[in-house]
């Protein structure tokens, strides 16, 4: 028996690894200190940017797994609104299932458009170019493909029936910081 296989004695205490969870556990306390504090103002823009109020839909009008596409903050950013089959992050109305997403991957911005739509698991996807797929239920985590960041999710409210934009969590793909708006 080598060295590396005797159990450690009173002598040789146990050399001080991570296990996985407290891995887990370290991990996601950093990302909280950083997205709560950042390192300067810019960092906490890139979390979530706000924008004049626009209605983009109307909840009578949207029928469940359905996207329709819509532009926001300005005329050249396309994005989806959707009322998926399930609750979601950041969802609004009665069920919390109406959610809208930018449709450029955020990898090396791959267009997506609502036929990608795949209602049944309530994901965007693939990206035609490295077949990113996106989950809307849970802030368009990635589920698969290259991208490591998530789909820019556009933050709704709800007045009466009409469904209004009011900001954007995330970077859109192809800015620095996200734009002024319209
Ligand atoms: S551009 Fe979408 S996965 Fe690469």
């Amino acid at each position: 028996m080598t060295d590396l296989h005797r159990p450690p004695t009173e002598a040789q205490p146990k050399r001080a690894c991570m296990n996985r969870r407290d891995f887990l556990v370290l991990g996601g306390a950093s990302v909280t200190v950083l997205a709560t504090f950042g390192t300067d103002a810019f960092a906490q823009q890139l979390v979530s940017s706000s924008y004049a109020r626009k209605v983009v839909g109307n909840v009578s009008d949207l029928e469940q797994g359905v996207a329709i596409a819509f532009n926001y903050p300005d005329d050249e950013i396309e994005n989806i609104l959707v009322m998926l089959n399930e609750e979601a992050g950041a969802g609004v109305g009665e069920a919390r299932n109406i959610v809208a997403f930018n449709t450029v991957c955020p990898h090396m911005g791959g267009y997506m458009d609502a036929s990608v739509f795949k209602p049944k698991h309530s994901v965007l996807g693939p990206c035609p170019l490295h077949l990113s797929t996106f989950d809307l239920t849970k802030h368009g985590m990635v589920v698969s493909g290259h991208s490591t960041a998530s789909l820019p999710q556009i933050s709704l409210e709800l007045d009466g029936d009409d469904i209004v934009a009011t900001g954007v969590m995330g970077l859109f793909y192809g800015f620095n910081r996200n734009p002024s708006g319209a």
